[in-house]
């Protein structure tokens, strides 16, 4: 177990931001939690994954907590499917590239995606029209306070767009250790979400490695890799609004992207901050990227504070403009 007082967060957050926990534990195994329990009875404490989701805007006071359960097992396999339990700090694109390499599919749209295993179960990650919990089992994790152990079912953590129940209800109560992902023998791709199709054209044969390495293509040639230009990745959610709403600002922007989505249509967040003309512009040392407009980058030595003027900056404006409310998707602590 690592147990570390006045630790800087430097290395566990991938918008770069210089802050310091009061305490830093990190355990490798279920039985070491239930140790680490007791020592966090009664105080302030977050549970982490990657930090790539995460804009500490000050100090924390209090304790971090951090998984290093790691490995990958086979737990069933059947004519049709492979399942797998992965330890909650596994890299989630370490995962991917393991079933792409196996020849499994249905994890290969989520190449690339910054994080590890158990966030990515608490997050529900998306891109390229898939979202974890298509491929999601089971979740095992434990109650920080009575240490005692929950399996859910994939349904029991009613999932939605990047919402799961431990966001919701069960938020800080449960600290995931493992995941089940239910691997597809047989290759059903997804190829209808933006440019896949175009990014694949001349290409023979269409498989799950193929499709992954176009993913990766894709997202390079967009989103600012964190080791050059700290990011969470998408700042914002793609705001859901009325069919009213949205016919009355597209009556005006009728090259406007959306799409129909259960309650509403979904307009990209990133197309609207474009519109309030913040794309690639900055905010002392806070900017936009240049490349997609969703993303807020750190320009070098930000200050979370920092990004989080630029955040509040850009809603107001697009709330101005729009008369929509976006909101983060990122976790601002
Ligand atoms: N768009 C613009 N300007 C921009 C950015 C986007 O006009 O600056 C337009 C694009 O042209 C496109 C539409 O908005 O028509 C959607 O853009 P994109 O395909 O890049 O996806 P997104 O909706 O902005 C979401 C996820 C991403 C995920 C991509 C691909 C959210 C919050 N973000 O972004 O997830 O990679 O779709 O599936 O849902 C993340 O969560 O960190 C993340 C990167």
């Amino acid at each position: 177990m690592k147990d570390i007082h006045n630790c800087s967060l430097l290395p566990y957050n991938t918008f770069g931001i210089d802050v310091c926990a009061d305490r830093f534990i990190e355990y490798s195994s279920e039985k070491e939690l239930l140790k680490v329990i007791p020592l966090i009875a009664g105080q302030r404490y977050l549970h982490i994954g990657g930090g790539s989701n995460l804009l500490f805007t000050n100090h924390f006071h209090g304790v971090i907590l951090h998984s290093a359960i790691k490995g990958i097992e086979t737990v069933d396999d059947t004519p049709v499917y492979r399942y797998i339990r992965v330890g909650a700090a596994e890299v989630w694109d370490d995962v991917v590239a393991f079933s792409v390499e196996q020849g499994y599919s249905g994890l290969e749209n989520l190449s690339l995606i910054p994080g590890e295993v158990g966030a990515s179960a608490v997050q529900n990650i998306g891109a390229y029209g898939v979202e974890v919990k298509d491929v999601i089992d089971k979740v095992e994790a434990i109650d920080l306070q009575t240490g005692d152990k929950r399996v859910f079912d994939v349904e029991e953590c009613c999932y939605g767009y990047r919402q799961s129940i431990f966001k919701q209800e069960l938020r800080d109560k449960y600290a995931v250790t493992y995941v089940t992902y239910r691997l597809d023998k047989a290759f059903t791709p997804h190829l209808d979400y933006g440019n896949i199709r175009r990014e694949l054209a001349d290409v023979a044969e269409v498989t799950p490695a193929v499709v992954r390495n176009a993913i990766i293509r894709i997202r390079q040639s967009k989103l600012p890799d964190p080791k050059v230009h700290g990011n969470a990745g998408s700042f914002f959610k793609n705001p859901v609004v009325g069919r009213d709403v949205f016919g009355h600002i597209f009556s005006e922007y009728p090259s406007m992207p959306y799409y129909e989505v259960d309650g509403g249509v979904k307009i990209p967040a990133g197309w609207l901050i474009e519109q309030c003309g913040w794309k690639g512009k900055t905010m002392g040392r806070a900017g936009v990227n240049p490349l997609q407009a969703l993303v807020l980058v750190n320009l070098g030595g930000a200050s979370g504070q920092e990004v989080l003027q630029l955040c509040d900056t850009i809603c107001e404006d697009v709330y101005q403009k729009f008369g929509i409310r976006i909101s983060p998707e990122v976790n601002i602590i």
